[in-house]
């Protein structure tokens, strides 16, 4: 398969890339930094940003499939809160331009905390007050890629841990398992390779914890 990746030099971006190069997959990746990815077999890598739109389009160009797990860095975020949504238009127009139609981005589950029946008034307060911004940008980007016509997944992690993946965990529509607070990013990307490859959980937002 020809697969386009968005955040491959990030950590369940590394892991996505990882797992896609030693399946045999055609891999290309738009970086920032492309130095920060070695030379691999399979892998293309080109230097740019993903909120440029040409740069997108040119690196979707001719995939069969489109992961994207670009989030924030703490250090752009005082230059830019924006990103997740924007990002995502840019990808959805270069998929329309090349015909590519499978999509599978990592969202967040908190970001949906105000609508999760199962999370307390104080609860949805405080995470709201702190991290409203980013959240609003996660919601965005959820409403782009809904309103688009292809065949979207949006992955909705819980807290991130960079602990050793599983390979277990629990998924839920929409919202986390009771009780779940956490995932291994390695296990965020071991769930996008398995949605990837079963054509599964298609137009829909599967949450997943331990
Ligand atoms: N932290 C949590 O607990 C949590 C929970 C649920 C969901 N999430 C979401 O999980 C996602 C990924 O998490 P992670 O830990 O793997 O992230 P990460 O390690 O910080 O990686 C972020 C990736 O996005 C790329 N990126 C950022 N801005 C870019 C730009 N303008 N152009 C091109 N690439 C850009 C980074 O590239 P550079 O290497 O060039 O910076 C990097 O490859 C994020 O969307 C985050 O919101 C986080």
């Amino acid at each position: 398969m020809k697969l386009a990746i968005f955040g491959a030099t990030g950590r369940i971006g590394g892991h996505l890339l990882n797992w896609a190069v030693d399946a045999g997959h055609d891999v290309h990746v738009l970086a920032r930094s492309p130095q920060a990815l070695r030379p691999r077999d399979g892998l293309t890598v080109t230097g740019g940003d993903v909120l440029d739109p040409a740069a997108v389009a040119a690196v979707i160009s001719g995939a069969d499939a489109v992961l994207s797990a670009v989030g924030p860095r703490i250090r752009d975020n005082f230059r830019k809160t924006e990103l997740l949504a924007p990002a995502a238009a840019n990808i959805i127009d270069g998929m329309h331009k090349t015909g590519a139609h499978r999509l599978i981005a990592v969202s967040a589950a908190a970001a949906f905390i105000p609508e999760d029946p199962d999370k307390s008034w104080i609860v949805k307060q405080i995470q709201q007050r702190i991290f409203g911004r980013t959240f609003a940008d996660v919601r965005q980007m959820e409403r782009v890629v809904k309103d688009s016509d292809l065949d979207w997944t949006l992955v909705r992690p819980t807290r991130l841990v960079s602990d050793p993946g599983k390979g277990e965990y629990r998924v839920r529509a929409d919202f986390p398992p009771p009780g779940g607070g956490k995932i291994a990013r390695a296990d965020v990307a071991h769930f996008i390779d398995t949605a990837l490859t079963s054509a599964s959980y298609i137009r829909e937002s599967p949450a997943l914890a331990y």
